[in-house]
């Protein structure tokens, strides 16, 4: 058992915490070793740059508006952003007038404690923040919700989950039929200079951020599969995409 911030983590209890708190990962590595544990590797990676983030991400996270346009909510939606970061795609879906039931899960404990000051910040009614991963989510345990969510969202989150495949599923199963996913991340940069896009691609990898194909391979495949109907759009030039994954 751990304990931080005066919120008390216990390996053996499933994440729920209030948007304040913190709990443990249920797939935290069991030595606590960074290089195994995705939780503890992303609290290293936002410890300090979590204070700066909304600011500087701005430039390069590009899309996420275009992406916030797809998601349809209504009073009864039950929206989840995956990889919810700082909060800042869900605190402007909570400003919306009918904007149901809102959830954040996240593999950093940090990176939810600036989510949570933000939303407490904004003013805005409640979303329910917990800790875990993409890869591990459970509607139920996780959130308490018997039925599946009617929207999960992945902003620049699959390109950085080594198991991102996992996290695909894991964000299927736990859909209702006829529910969406929506997705915005990097793409190939096509249809930029080769110039700028070789210099962008290094530039963003100072960030640890790129474009992984596989994932977006991995998306056209599940519309070819027929679990679900499948749609890209590009963002400048296919800097990135937004896609909509339509469950059957
Ligand atoms: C690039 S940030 C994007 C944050 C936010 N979605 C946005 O658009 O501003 C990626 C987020 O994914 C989270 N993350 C990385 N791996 C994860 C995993 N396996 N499960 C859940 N969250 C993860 C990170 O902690 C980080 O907050």
């Amino acid at each position: 058992m751990t304990e931080h911030a005066g919120v008390t983590d216990d390996e053996a209890n499933i994440p729920a915490v209030p948007p304040s708190g913190r709990s443990s990962s249920p797939a935290a590595g069991p030595n606590g070793d960074p290089a195994k544990d995705p939780a503890k590797a992303m609290d290293r990676m936002y410890r300090v740059t979590r204070h700066i983030y909304d600011i500087t991400r701005r430039y390069y996270l590009l899309g996420r508006d275009r992406m916030l346009e797809r998601v349809v909510t209504t009073d009864d939606t039950a929206t989840l952003e995956v990889g919810c970061g700082t909060a800042r795609n869900l605190i402007r879906l909570a400003r919306r007038p009918h904007h149901g039931h809102l959830y954040g899960l996240d593999a950093s404990h940090e990176m939810l404690e600036t989510a949570a000051g933000s939303i407490r910040k904004a003013g805005v009614d409640e979303i329910v923040l917990r800790q875990g991963l993409a890869e591990a989510l459970d509607a139920r345990k996780m959130f308490g919700r018997d039925h599946g969510f009617d929207t999960i969202v992945f902003s620049y989150c699959l390109s950085m989950v080594p198991a991102w495949e996992g996290a695909i599923e894991a964000a299927m199963a736990n859909l209702r039929p006829g529910g969406q996913l929506v997705i915005v991340d990097f793409w190939d940069q096509a249809d930029l200079p080769g110039w700028f896009a070789a210099g962008l691609k290094k530039w963003l990898s100072l960030f640890h951020v790129f474009y992984r194909p596989d994932v977006h391979t991995a998306l056209t495949k599940l519309g070819d599969s027929g679990r679900a109907d499948v749609s890209f759009e590009s963002v400048a030039k296919r800097y990135a995409y937004v896609a909509i994954v339509n469950k059957r």
